[in-house]
């Protein structure tokens, strides 16, 4: 929080900026405030689903004096699980009017407001008695999470040094699966998963609403916000502070030639509408598409379920999902050196072929019932999951537009991310009971879409400049 403190430089190679304990910090704040909450409040409820049914069956009882019918119950199980993506919907589109409005900082603060009451219903609702407060709180926190999966990527990739703004990027991604692994832990039988324990569960995301509010206290916002408003003395105390030296030339360089294509902030039509900003914004939507659609959140969902149709037992297949957790959280750390070396695109078209061919092997070998086959093309799944298609969408949205249109862009690329995972997240169990394993055909043929998409049409952005980028899609905006 001091910034006397010395620089740390992580290359051998000369860099012109640095990265200094502030910048760490108000990167940690954002990641634990924000991704945490975002992985932890998605993997929660997905281990203690029998317990709280039995609350919920309990409950009925004491009501109604009779027990629930079974398809009740899977009904309200089911509006448990996804109206936390309706609550993200709303969130994530409130995210960029909110960042422009309040500026980044105060909304990451002003956010916690909806982390606090989903917190509170959830944490009491087995006290009052009310498996709605449950599904209130799984929609307000779900608001929550998707005000984060919009502003903690936006202000990360605003506070990094532009050398380190795509591995800044993947940091939020290492939130999100370090925190749905602690879900996945703390809610096991023997730690929190239990009919006794369960409503800390649900208590512990308060643990990263306090450390972000206080964090908060100490950081600054946005440069490239401030700037924006034409706030310059404050954006410069915030390059000073970010940077740890008075040398900050090149960042505010980098800042002005954002900003001297556009004046006004795009909103929501405008941006639509704009014919330079159409190609770049239909590129966004895609990759947000080729991130929900490719399945992930059914392997994420229902794994489990996955191994034990075929025909694995249920406790290995409990260990293959904390290993597939595991895995999840290795291979995030290792795309984060991958993505300044190797580039955005390509670990993204790496992904999603690696996904088409595990989607494939998964197919035959559920039907031919080759379990170890099976078990392997999951994880794989994943491990190809979280080199690219994992983080690359949300940043390389942030990377396609400068200041006056990325918070509208990051907008609709939430709302477009968010309503892909409330569709299958509510589609895969009917699929899954209809058509078993050939459910993953549908995401075989979705992820080739999506590779041949990508190949075509998604220009490279590592190490370059906004402007640069901008120029790909619109070559006239050049200037003598
Ligand atoms: C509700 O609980 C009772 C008693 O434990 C049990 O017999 C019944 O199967 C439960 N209902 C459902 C739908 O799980």
């Amino acid at each position: 929080m001091n910034s006397e403190l010395e620089p740390i430089i992580l290359d051998s190679k000369p860099r012109s900026q640095k990265i200094t304990g502030n910048v760490i910090f108000a990167a940690s704040v954002a990641v634990i405030g924000s991704s945490f909450q975002f992985g932890y409040n998605t993997g929660v409820i997905n281990a203690p689903e029998l317990i709280i049914e039995q609350f919920y069956n309990q409950t009925y009882l004491i009501r109604y004096h009779k027990y629930i019918s079974a398809t009740n119950l899977k009904v309200l199980w089911a509006l448990t699980v996804s109206i936390f993506a309706v609550g993200g919907m709303f969130g994530s589109f409130l995210a960029g009017y909110m960042a422009n409005y309040f500026g980044r900082r105060k909304s990451l603060l002003i956010n916690n407001l909806f982390a606090i009451v989903g917190v509170l219903l959830m944490t009491t609702s087995k006290l009052a008695g009310s498996y709605e407060m449950i599904i209130l709180g799984r929609f307000v926190i779900g608001i929550n999470c998707g005000l984060n999966t919009g502003l903690a990527p936006l202000y990360l990739t605003e506070i990094a040094p532009i050398e380190y703004r795509g591995m800044f990027g993947t940091l939020n991604q290492m939130g999100v699966v370090t925190a749905l692994l602690l879900s996945q832990i703390l809610g096991l039988p023997q730690v929190l998963g239990n009919s006794v324990l369960w409503p800390i569960l649900f208590a512990v995301p308060a643990l990263f609403g306090f450390y972000q509010v206080f964090g908060l206290k100490f950081c600054v916002d946005s440069p490239s916000y401030l700037f924006g408003k034409g706030m310059h003395e404050n954006g410069i105390e915030a390059l000073v502070w970010l940077r740890g030296t008075g040398d900050i030339e090149e960042d505010i360089q980098n800042i002005r030639s954002e900003q001297s294509n556009n004046s006004e902030t795009f909103g929501f039509v405008q941006l639509i509408k704009n014919r330079c900003l159409f190609q770049p914004l239909i590129v966004a939507i895609v990759m947000q598409c080729s991130q929900q659609l490719s399945g992930i959140n059914a392997v994420f969902y229902y794994s489990t379920s996955i191994f034990v149709a075929a025909g694995v037992p249920v406790v290995m297949s409990t260990y293959i999902t904390v290993g597939m957790g595991v895995a999840n959280v290795v291979m995030t750390t290792i795309s984060v050196s991958l993505i300044e070396k190797v580039g955005r695109r390509t670990l993204h078209l790496i992904g999603l072929g690696g996904m088409f061919f595990c989607a494939v092997g998964l197919v035959f070998s559920l039907t031919l019932g080759i379990q170890w086959v099976s078990a392997v093309a999951v994880i794989l799944f994943v491990i190809f999951f979280q080199t690219g298609p994992g983080s690359i969408p949300w940043f390389i949205t942030a990377e396609l537009f400068d200041e006056a249109a990325r918070p509208t862009a990051i907008s609709i690329a939430g709302l477009v991310n968010w309503t892909g995972n409330f569709i299958v997240g509510i589609a895969y169990p009917p699929l899954a009971l209809a058509i078993h394993g050939y459910t993953f055909i549908i995401f075989a043929i979705l992820l080739f879409i999506f590779f041949v998409f990508t190949y075509f049409k998604v220009p490279e952005t590592k190490g370059k400049t906004i402007h640069e980028i901008s120029l790909y899609f619109d070559p006239s905006a050049v200037k003598s």
